[in-house]
């Protein structure tokens, strides 16, 4: 008992959903924790959070910024109550617990966040340049020197950019994210980020170095969405505060200004979508420190600031977040050589290298080889229109200096797995001197799927790096060919992101992207951020249902209803628009069944399911946030959308929707359209006809939602194993059998068109594993998994399963096994919550926290 008690501790400090963060400038950040232990029943019962700037106050209970009180309550989460906050100030909070055993406890360290600029007029520096126009294609480098006389207590920058940016304090790269700021539609919003860079400035001389790159602030190339005609377009730009504190408490703030200077980097030619160029040659030997001679450095220009609505950046960077060496190299010829990193990923290839100066080497990225060896990049550059040789796709080109070079990327990446390197004299490669770095938004993993089938595992794991793949601080459908925001494929994977990573504040972020992208009249882009293209094509029902789907399943996910009421006019406004086009409750606006294996269904069918599914969850995000008219209101028009699809498109007399279609029929059974009384009908309509197609899909993006949860959730999970676990076309076992690390665009690997091989579209089937094997579901009456619902299936095919997911909580987790004739499941059911079991021919069983055994024969 008193050892198990020991165990006992509180962990997961956060704030706004981040551990320890710098930059907060929200009035009232949201703290949670979570209570660990393996006591059954386990239980908070009364919490107190105390804020301060003081730490010792803070740790001896005194909270001079807020004492929330004790507050009987077991949520494990507040929002700040006390004083306004002040800015650039760094405040440590705690929680006191309470337990139902009458045990106050409190996490061994104290957490903090620190605020940042909270007002735009906080902001001292100005936006500089150089004075070179979009066409100039070489980064350009900024630098200043200062003196500092007093001891330095600690140092904070603040950098805002129009464009990506490297940023260096005495030659040093102030943090390890990749690609910042994030992409947002940059005449309405920049972000900003800060540092702490105590360390790397010293008593004396320093030098602050900054490197800015294009990114999709200043599109060069071109391709068929116009980025290079963006309204926002300019020469990259940015805007710094280095704000030092002294030990005196005096404060100084180094800040961008005339006094920089400026001047062109060997990063000759940098495009966030195509690839990078760089000239060893033209490397300026400690650019970013203090012994260097700027004197022939150029003046910088003053620039108006991209948007007048600069906001801190709050979320887990893009870093370089895995090295992966080559797996073999293939020398074709002394200037010829093909690299194989064994996998598909997004990101970029670093090389070593030495040859005769001014050799240029040329690195070809792409996912497939032609049979000669070489690499084909044809699947992935058609929709390209370069207007020169001089930007090839997703080709690197490096120019040797005549001494060891090391080149990486700093301002593009790229979906691969093979690399072609080609020089124009011979060099001598070997299979170390290319290194692969998988990039993207570092999301923490909050999920594991483990079973006796290899083929699922490799399903699971290759849903997931095609979901981290598409995730650079928005979303996107694939990090090759376009690295477009678009909204279909994003929802679509919204549940699969939320059950292995733990997203929420990318998803924020690209909310809010959302709401800067909405029209006055409510519609919105296929693609977001965008520079306009997507405002005709492609942003129907099931496209840019991005608004109510991807709010709805982050409340489902961590109970915290902000991103819904940050959302709420949006997807009003998104409703009444379609209301108002529609007035049928029928709607054809949208793409369809995308990418379908043979059978498309309706247009009108599918969007109008969409439209149901908005106005639902409008209707219950009204009654969660007490608007109780809008709550009746959208009821009622969900009702009459439903009511129009049943009449149109079901057949009361057959139990079928449409033509019976896989997509027809389960995402009628998926999305409650079906009236109760005809689910049984309908849901063995659906198993007859997988029965009829072999067992295998015949679906496309919009199908592939439904067509494993239609059937597991009524009755057929071991049909849908069958669908889900099949290794030969169509199937995602048939990508694996065929050498897939990541899931394709379509289920036809000898496609002509449509074939990226890494588009997380078709990837519900990561978090159907999860809902349909491991019975793990969030319960929309008490969501964030504060009640789980669990209905593991024992499916036929499989010895055992196991599925672990990490919610607010703490980590759920079922797990079972066949022996012999049995099954044995275990079960964990983290403290604060609770869950009912529900097994079949067994009914429910009620669950408290703790950990538990069932065995039962089949
Ligand atoms: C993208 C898709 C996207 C689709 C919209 C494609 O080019 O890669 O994933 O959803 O267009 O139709």
């Amino acid at each position: 008992m008193i050892a198990q008690a020991q165990n006992e501790t509180i962990v997961a400090l956060k704030t706004e959903n981040l551990v320890n963060p710098i930059g907060i400038d929200v009035d009232q950040p949201r703290f949670s924790w979570q209570q660990q232990s393996k006591r059954e029943g386990a239980k908070q019962v009364a919490y107190q959070v105390i804020v301060g700037t003081d730490s010792v106050a803070v740790a001896n209970n005194r909270g001079e910024s807020w004492d929330s009180g004790k507050q009987s309550s077991d949520a494990l989460k507040a929002s700040y109550g006390g004083q306004a906050l002040q800015p650039f100030s760094r405040y440590y909070w705690k929680v006191l617990l309470w337990d139902d055993q009458g045990q106050q406890r409190s996490a061994q360290q104290l957490a903090f966040f620190e605020t940042g600029m909270r007002k735009q007029e906080n902001w001292k520096g100005a936006w500089i340049s150089d004075d070179n126009g979009i066409a100039v294609k070489p980064a350009a480098y900024f630098r200043k020197q200062f003196q500092t006389s007093k001891k330095i207590k600690s140092a904070r920058a603040y950098i805002a950019a129009g464009g990506l940016y490297e940023l260096y304090l005495n030659g040093q790269k102030v943090g390890n994210h990749r690609l910042d700021p994030a992409y947002t539609r940059f005449d309405r919003r920049n972000l900003y980020v800060s540092y702490d860079v105590t360390q790397q400035l010293q008593q004396g001389n320093n030098a602050i170095g900054v490197l800015m790159g294009n990114g999709w602030y200043n599109h060069q190339s071109t391709a068929v969405w116009f980025f290079d005609k963006a309204p926002w377009r300019n020469r990259p730009t940015f805007c710094l505060d280095l704000r030092i504190t002294y030990d005196d408490g005096s404060i100084e703030t180094i800040v961008t200004d005339k006094s920089w200077k400026t001047s062109l980097s060997p990063i000759i030619f940098n495009s966030i979508y195509t690839a990078e160029h760089y000239d060893a040659r033209l490397e300026q030997k400690g650019w970013n420190t203090t012994t260097f001679d700027a004197s022939k450095w150029k003046d910088v220009i003053y620039r108006s600031a991209p948007s007048t609505h600069v906001v801190s950046q709050v979320m887990p960077p893009i870093r370089n977040v895995k090295k992966i060496a080559a797996t073999s190299m293939r020398k074709l010829n002394d200037t010829t050589y093909v690299f194989d990193f064994g996998q598909n990923f997004s990101g970029v290839s670093e090389l070593h290298v030495e040859g005769k100066e001014g050799t240029v080497v040329r690195l070809k990225h792409g996912e497939r080889l032609y049979d000669n060896g070489h690499v084909d990049i044809s699947n992935i550059d058609q929709h390209y229109r370069p207007t020169d040789d001089k930007d090839p796709f997703q080709t690197d080109i490096v120019i040797l200096s005549g001494s060891s070079d090391t080149f990486m990327p700093k301002f593009n990446y790229k979906g691969f797995q093979y690399v072609e390197v080609t020089s124009s004299e011979p060099i001598d490669l070997k299979q170390e001197s290319l290194t692969g770095y998988f990039m993207h938004s570092d999301v923490t993993p909050v999920g594991t799927i483990r079973s006796s089938n290899p083929v699922i595992n490799k399903i699971w794991a290759a849903t997931n790096q095609a979901y981290l793949s598409n995730l650079f601080g928005y979303p996107t459908d694939c990090p090759q060919r376009e690295k477009n925001g678009w909204t279909g494929d994003a929802h679509i994977a919204i549940e699969t992101g939320l059950y292995n990573f733990d997203g929420i504040s990318v998803y924020e972020k690209w909310l809010a992207d959302h709401r800067d992208e909405q029209q006055p009249n409510g519609v919105l882009p296929s693609i977001i951020p965008t520079d306009g293209w997507g405002y005709e094509w492609g942003n129907g029902l099931d496209w840019t249902s991005t608004i109510a789907i991807i709010p709805w399943n982050v409340y489902l996910f961590y109970g915290d209803a902000t991103l819904l009421r940050d959302s709420y006019d949006a997807i009003k406004r998104y409703v009444n628009h379609v209301e108002e086009q529609y007035p049928t409750g029928l709607t054809s606006w949208g793409l369809g069944d995308w990418v379908p294996v043979k059978s498309k269904s309706p247009v009108e069918f599918s969007s109008s399911i969409y439209y149901y599914t908005d106005s639902r969850i409008l209707s219950e995000a009204a009654k969660l946030l007490g608007k109780e008219d809008d709550a009746e209101k959208y009821a009622q028009l969900a009702d009459k959308i439903k009511t129009a699809i049943n009449q149109k498109y079901f057949n009361k007399q057959t139990g079928i929707y449409g033509e019976g279609l896989q997509t027809e029929l389960s995402m009628a059974l998926y999305w409650g359209i079906v009236p109760e009384e005809f689910k049984v009908k309908v849901a063995d309509n659906l198993a007859k006809r997988v029965a009829a197609d072999n067992f295998h899909l015949d679906v496309g993006l919009l199908g592939t939602k439904s067509i494993l949860n239609a059937l597991s959730e009524n009755g057929y999970a071991d049909v849908a194993y069958k669908v889900a676990s099949q290794e030969d076309y169509p199937s995602w076992g048939w990508w694996i059998k065929n050498g897939a690390t990541t899931l394709y665009e379509n289920w036809n690997i000898g496609s002509e068109r449509d074939i990226s091989l890494n588009h997380i579209m078709f990837g519900e089937i990561g978090a159907w594993l999860y809902k349909g094997l491991g019975g793990i579901k969030p319960d929309p009456r008490q969501p964030g998994f504060k009640h789980v619902l669990l209905e593991p299936h024992f499916v036929q095919g499989l010895d055992n399963f196991e599925a672990s997911h990490v919610g607010p909580y703490g980590e759920i987790k079922t797990s079972w096994k066949r022996k012999g004739k049995k099954v044995e499941l275990t079960v964990v059911v983290p403290a604060n919550s609770t869950a009912t079991l529900h097994l079949p021919r067994q009914g429910s069983k009620a669950l408290t926290s703790g950990n538990y055994t069932f065995e039962w024969k089949e």
